[in-house]
């Protein structure tokens, strides 16, 4: 059994922006019920040092070279369960308002990187692999096989990367190169680490891992095509048959309607129909609906960015004004979805709510409460929030895209199958055709909605068959 780091930016149940905080949080727990040994290292936000500082070990303390200057890093850990997670302070960089979107992430994560690899050194802990995560960590194994190749205890090292989302790059200006990364000028010249005119982090770690994976099989073979590729598609190519594509699973127990203590009516296969409707009732009063069991709840929790479809949605407000349903959304993103989102609610009061905002426990009330959830993606590496309303009975409407075609099976009404509903073209008249034939199938073939909701209850959104697959891909790796 393998002895894996998992380095990441973020995970649960510390801190969370989006589903890799969830996969971070319930991935290594995973490995390790398989006998793996896992253990995490991600930076100490200031939210994470406000909340539980006080439980934290420290461990050890050194210097990293940043712009030519020695600067100090502080390394804590935490047990959770049988998974050791590390921390690395630096209050300048990390203890700030949000995780990202600082015009020094290049320096901040360069940072991060230099102070993961020599974390090692100091704990003299030596794991057989590296797992990377997204970006942030894309400049691992390029930095360890560059700069510590003549070290036996970095040279055993096997890495592998996931990319989560292949839209963000980590594309910096070319100098920090040097002055952060301490890598040399010829990997730019020999185009390793070089994407327009400067570095990219997501580049690197795709060329320098032993494995690359991302988070289902569908998005693992858009990612090779222009259309879904963001400029990586040829260095993708040349890296496919290492290219895994292994579908990411949620924690089971934390997203249990059963025991959910962030929902007031508890439910199972058996109950699950006189339950939701409680659950939706309570959702309504306390979102400032109309009370209403019998209409047609239709939920949405979601970064508001472009990438989740929301502009489809836009274009036919009119036509899901008209829908005999009401709507609830909850998100925060870009401020021009924000601002439609709040004329909406402001024009149909009592039919439909916008919350604006993160809200991870109303997050759990709204996938009980809801009879439909809309994901009509641009694109969706893997998407966890229909995974999510799968395990509450709410059958998801998505596109056919990455990670939905892979989870979500549409309704078949002539074999009486699926467990939701898609459509295939990023175009609204489908969007809005599809949820019209929900709304139908709501309505007119109850019969038929509960056997979608059986499925939708009985597929299976855990960890258990990514896992083994995981395995496999470890095994792969240390016996090559
Ligand atoms: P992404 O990581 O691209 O945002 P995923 O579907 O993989 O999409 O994961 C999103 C996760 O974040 C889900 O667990 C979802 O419930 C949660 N989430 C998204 N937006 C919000 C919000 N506004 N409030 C609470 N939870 C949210
Ligand atoms: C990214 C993707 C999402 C995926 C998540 C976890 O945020 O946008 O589709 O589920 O990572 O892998």
């Amino acid at each position: 059994m393998a002895s894996i780091l998992m380095v990441a930016s973020e995970g649960l149940p510390f801190i969370k922006t989006g589903g890799l905080a969830d996969v971070i949080g319930s991935l290594p727990l995973a490995l390790t019920e398989k006998g793996h040994e896992v253990k995490v290292v991600m930076p100490l936000y200031r939210k994470i040092a406000e909340k539980y500082m006080d439980e934290l070990y420290f461990d050890c303390e050194y210097t990293v070279s940043i712009n030519y200057q020695e600067v100090p890093v502080r390394v804590y850990s935490k047990m959770v369960d049988d998974v050791c997670f590390f921390f690395i302070q630096h209050q300048g960089y990390f203890e700030r308002d949000t995780l990202y979107g600082y015009q020094d992430d290049g320096e901040r994560f360069a940072y991060f990187q230099k102070a993961v690899i020599e974390m090692l050194n100091q704990l003299n802990y030596w794991p057989n692999i590296i797992h990377c995560h997204d970006w942030h960590t894309g400049m691992i194994p390029c930095m360890i096989k560059e700069t510590h190749n003549n070290d036996s205890r970095y040279n055993a090292i096997r890495f592998v990367y996931t990319i989560h989302n292949l839209a963000f790059q980590g594309n910096f200006g070319p100098e920090m190169l040097d002055s952060c990364l301490g890598l040399p000028y010829y990997l730019l010249d020999n185009g390793n680490v070089r994407f327009d005119g400067g570095i990219s982090f997501m580049k690197s770690g795709i060329l320098y891992s032993d494995k690359i994976t991302t988070v289902s099989p569908t998005y693992s073979q858009e990612i090779l095509t222009s259309q879904y590729g963001e400029h990586l598609e040829a260095v993708l190519n040349m890296r496919k048959y290492d290219l895994w594509g292994i579908v990411n699973g949620i924690d089971i127990e934390l997203w249990n309607p059963k025991t959910d203590p962030e929902i007031p009516y508890h439910f199972d296969k058996v109950n699950i129909k006189s339950e939701k409707l409680k659950n939706k009732l309570a959702l309504q009063k306390e979102l400032g609906l109309d009370e209403n069991k019998d209409v047609m709840l239709v939920g949405c929790v979601s970064r508001l960015t472009w990438q989740k479809g929301f502009y489809l949605l836009m274009e036919q407000l009119d036509a899901l004004c008209a829908a005999p349903i009401q709507l609830v959304i909850l998100g925060s993103g870009e401020k021009q979805i924000e601002q439609k989102f709040r004329e909406l609610e402001n024009g149909n009061k009592g039919k439909i709510c916008f919350y604006q905002g993160y809200n991870e426990s109303l997050a759990h009330r709204i996938y009980a409460a809801s009879d439909l959830f809309l994901m009509p993606s641009l694109f969706e590496p893997c998407g966890l929030s229909q995974l999510c309303s799968l395990r509450y009975g709410t059958l998801p409407l998505v596109r056919e895209t990455g990670g939905l075609k892979d989870t979500v099976n549409a309704y078949n009404e002539y074999d009486k199958t699926g467990n939701g509903f898609s459509f295939e073209k990023y175009d609204s008249n489908d969007l809005i055709h599809t949820l019209y034939y929900a709304i139908d199938v709501y309505y007119n073939r109850k019969q038929d909605w509960d056997m979608l909701v059986t499925n939708a209850l009985n597929s299976d959104v855990s960890w258990q068959n990514s896992a083994k697959t995981y395995c496999l891909l470890y095994d792969e790796l240390l016996n090559q």
